[in-house]
C-alpha cells in the first residue's frame, strides 16, 4: 500500500512538472525534442496532455488507493480494536481468575488453620490414618492420653489394639474402609504406651482425596474410663438398693418367724432339764435359728441397713472382748494385741462392729487351718495419714483397726472380688460369701474406709478406719448372768400374733406382769388407761396403722418417765436411731431368746 502510494505521488509530481513544462516551454521543449529525435512535431503539442492525463490517472489511482487504504485500514483497525477488546476481556478474566485463586487459596489456608486448630484443640484424641492403617497425624490429646508422639508413630501402625478386641475392631474397619460406613461411639479398649488398658469410645469416618477416591480414615477416640467407673458405681448403688429392699423384706418377715420359733424353743428349754432326752436337739435347733438370723444380719450389713443403736463406743474394749471370746473357741490361734492408749471413741452400732470383727476373725482363722498368729492393732490417725488410697478420705480424725494374719493369703483375682456378696472360695456349706460383703457395707454405713493387703502364701491384713465421735464413750452395763427374772409390769406391743403369743409367755416365765397390744392404736389406748401401772413398754417398730415411732411419742407424752425397749426385725433407714436419739432406752433385735430378753429388760429397768 505504501509502495503504490509512493509510486502514485511520484508519477503525479512528474506529470505536474511535465504539464507545467509542456505549457510554458512547449515550443522550446518540443523543438529540442524534435532535434534530438529528428522527428516531425505533429503530436508534440498534445504531449503535455498525455502527461497531464497520466498525472490525472495517477491522482485518481492515488485517490482510490487512499480510499482503499482507508477501508483496509479501518477494517484492520476494527479487527485490531476487536482484538484489543478481546485481549482486555481476557486480561480482565485472567485478573479475576487470579483474584479468585488468591481468595480460594486464602480460604483454603484459613480452612486448614481452622481444621488444624480443631484437631489440636479437640478434647478427644484424633488420628488420621491412610488406607493401610498407618498414622499420618495424631493430635496432641492423643499423646496426652496414650503417650505416643507424632514422631514415634508417623507412617506406622499404632500398637495399642488388645488381642481380645481385634476381631470386633477389624470388622468395623473393614466396613469403614470398603463401604465407607462410619462408626459412632464404638465402645472398646486400647492400651497406652505404658501398658495401661483404657476404656475408649471410637467414632470414625472415611475421607476422599481431591479426585473423590477413598484416601484414609479419621478416627476420634474418647477416653471413657472415668464414665465407665461412674456407671459401674451407679450399677453398684442400684444393686445395693435392690439388695437393701430384698434384705429388708426378708429380715422383717424372717425375723418375726424366727422370733416365734426361738421364743418357743426358749420356753421348752426353760421347762426341761439338760438331762432331758431332747435337750441337746432343741439346743441345736436354737443354734440353727440363731445362724439363720445371722444370715439376715449379714445381708442387712451388706445393704448398709440394720444400724440401730448408734452411740459413742470404745473400740479397744469391743475388740478386746470379742477377740477374747473368739480366742476361747479357736484355741490354736494366738492373738497379739497392740491397742493405742487414749483411743478416740467412735460413733457406731456396737452389734454391727461386733459383726465386722467376728467376720474378720473367722476368715483369718479359716486361712490358718493349722493355727497361727492373729495380730490386732488400734491407733488414732487423721485423713492425712490415709495417703495413696483408691478413695479420697473425708478430712477428719479416724480410729484405725488392723486385723492381720499369717495365713494362706490371696491372689490378685481373689482380692478383687472379696467384697462381692456371695463370693466365696470355701466349699459348699462352709461359706456363704456374705462375711466381707457385710463388713464392707457396715464400714461404709459408718462413714469409714477399708483396705486390704494380701499376698498368696504370706497372709492378709485388713485395715479399717472409722470416723471419730465427738462425744465421750457411753458405757453399756452388760449383765452376764444367764436368765434374770423380774416382777415389774411390762406392756408388749407387736402386730405379729406369733410374737405377742410367745413374747407374753416368755415375759410371764420371767416373772413379769404382762399387758399386751396388737397394734399402735391399741397400745396408746391401753397405755393411757394403765400408764401408772406400766414400768416398761416393749415396742415393735413396724406396724401397719401407727408405727413404733409415733406410739413412742404418744406414750412419752402420757408418761415421760416410762421406759421403752424398742424391738424390731428390721427398721427402715435411720428410724430406730431416730427413736433412740429421742430418748428411747434400748433396742433388741428380733429374734431373741429368753436369755437375751431377760438381760435387756434388766439393763433398762436397773438403770435409774
Ligand atoms: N484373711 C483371709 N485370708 C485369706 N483369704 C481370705 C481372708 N478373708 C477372706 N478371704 C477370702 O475371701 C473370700 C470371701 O470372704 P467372705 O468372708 O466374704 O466369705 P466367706 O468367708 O467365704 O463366707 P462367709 O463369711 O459368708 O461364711 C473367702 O472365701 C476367702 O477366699
Ligand atoms: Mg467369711
Amino acid at each position: 500500500m505504501r509502495k503504490i502510494r509512493f509510486a502514485s505521488i511520484y508519477l503525479f509530481t512528474l506529470s505536474v512538472v511535465f504539464f507545467v513544462l509542456g505549457t510554458y516551454t512547449e515550443l522550446h521543449f518540443i523543438t529540442l525534442i524534435s532535434k534530438i529525435k529528428h522527428q516531425s512535431s505533429g503530436y508534440q503539442e498534445y504531449l503535455h496532455l498525455v502527461f497531464f492525463l497520466s498525472g490525472f490517472l495517477a491522482l485518481c489511482s492515488i485517490y482510490f488507493a487512499e480510499k482503499m487504504e482507508v477501508k483496509i485500514l479501518s477494517q484492520a483497525n476494527y479487527a485490531l480494536q476487536n482484538q484489543i477488546i478481546k485481549g482486555e476481556r481476557t486480561e480482565e478474566a485472567l485478573r479475576k481468575s487470579r483474584e479468585k485463586n488468591k481468595y480460594l487459596y486464602a480460604e483454603a489456608k484459613h480452612a486448614e488453620k481452622v481444621y488444624r486448630s480443631l484437631l489440636h484443640s479437640s478434647a478427644d484424641a484424633i488420628v488420621v490414618y491412610d488406607l493401610e492403617g498407618r498414622a499420618g497425624y495424631i493430635s496432641p490429646v492423643f499423646t496426652q492420653i496414650f503417650g505416643w508422639t507424632l514422631e514415634e508413630l508417623k507412617g506406622k501402625q499404632i500398637p495399642f489394639l488388645p488381642e481380645f478386641e481385634r476381631e470386633s475392631t477389624m470388622a468395623i474397619i473393614k466396613d469403614l474402609v470398603e463401604q465407607g460406613t462410619p462408626c459412632h461411639g464404638f465402645e472398646t479398649k486400647r492400651y497406652t504406651k505404658d501398658g495401661r488398658l483404657l476404656e475408649v469410645s471410637i467414632s470414625a469416618s472415611r475421607y476422599d482425596d481431591h479426585k473423590g477416591k477413598p484416601a484414609g480414615t479419621l478416627v476420634i477416640l474418647r477416653d471413657i474410663s472415668e464414665k465407665k467407673k461412674i456407671e459401674a458405681y451407679m450399677q453398684y448403688v442400684e444393686r445395693m438398693e435392690a439388695v437393701g429392699t430384698l434384705a429388708g423384706g426378708i429380715a422383717h418377715d424372717f425375723n418375726n418367724l424366727m422370733m416365734g420359733m426361738l421364743g418357743n424353743i426358749s420356753l421348752i428349754l426353760y421347762d426341761i432339764e439338760p438331762s432331758h432326752l431332747h435337750y441337746e436337739k432343741l439346743k441345736n435347733v436354737e443354734k440353727l435359728i440363731q445362724s439363720g438370723s445371722k444370715l439376715t444380719k449379714q445381708l442387712l450389713g451388706y445393704a448398709r441397713k440394720g444400724k440401730y443403736e448408734v452411740k459413742s463406743i470404745d473400740l479397744n474394749q469391743i475388740v478386746k472382748g470379742n477377740s477374747e471370746t473368739f480366742g476361747r473357741t479357736r484355741k490354736n490361734i494366738t492373738i497379739h494385741r497392740e491397742f493405742a492408749q487414749g483411743l478416740h471413741p467412735v460413733k457406731a452400732d456396737e452389734s454391727q462392729i461386733e459383726q465386722v470383727l467376728i467376720n474378720l476373725f473367722i476368715n483369718a482363722a479359716d486361712a490358718m487351718p493349722d493355727g497361727g498368729d492373729l495380730f490386732l492393732q488400734t491407733m488414732n490417725v487423721t485423713h492425712r495419714e490415709m495417703k495413696n488410697k483408691s478413695y479420697d478420705p473425708k478430712p477428719g480424725n479416724y480410729v484405725l483397726l488392723r486385723v492381720a494374719d499369717k495365713g494362706t493369703g490371696m491372689d490378685k483375682k481373689t482380692i478383687e472380688r472379696i467384697f462381692e456378696p456371695f463370693f466365696t472360695t470355701k466349699e459348699m456349706g462352709r461359706g456363704s460369701g456374705l462375711g466381707l460383703a457385710s463388713v464392707y457395707g457396715i464400714v461404709k454405713g459408718h462413714g469409714g474406709y477399708i483396705d486390704v493387703d494380701s499376698k498368696k502364701g504370706y497372709g492378709t491384713t485388713f485395715i479399717i478406719y472409722l470416723p471419730v465421735s465427738n462425744q465421750s464413750v457411753q458405757k453399756t452395763v452388760k449383765t452376764y448372768e444367764r436368765i434374770i427374772k423380774g416382777n415389774e409390769t411390762v406392756m408388749l406391743v407387736d402386730d405379729e400374733g406369733v410374737v405377742i403369743d410367745v413374747g407374753v409367755q416368755l415375759l410371764k416365765k420371767l416373772g413379769y406382769n404382762v399387758l399386751e397390744a396388737g397394734n399402735g392404736k391399741e397400745a396408746i389406748r391401753v397405755f393411757s388407761e394403765k400408764s401408772d401401772k406400766v414400768d416398761m413398754v416393749i415396742l415393735d417398730m413396724i406396724m401397719p396403722d401407727i408405727g413404733g415411732g409415733e406410739v413412742y411419742d404418744r406414750i412419752k407424752e402420757i408418761d415421760p418417765k416410762v421406759k421403752v425397749l424398742l424391738s424390731s426385725g428390721y427398721s427402715i433407714d435411720g428410724q430406730a436411731t431416730d427413736i433412740l436419739e429421742r430418748g428411747c432406752n434400748g433396742f433388741i433385735q428380733k429374734p431373741f431368746n429368753m436369755e437375751a430378753m431377760s438381760k435387756k429388760i434388766r439393763e433398762i429397768l436397773n438403770k435409774n
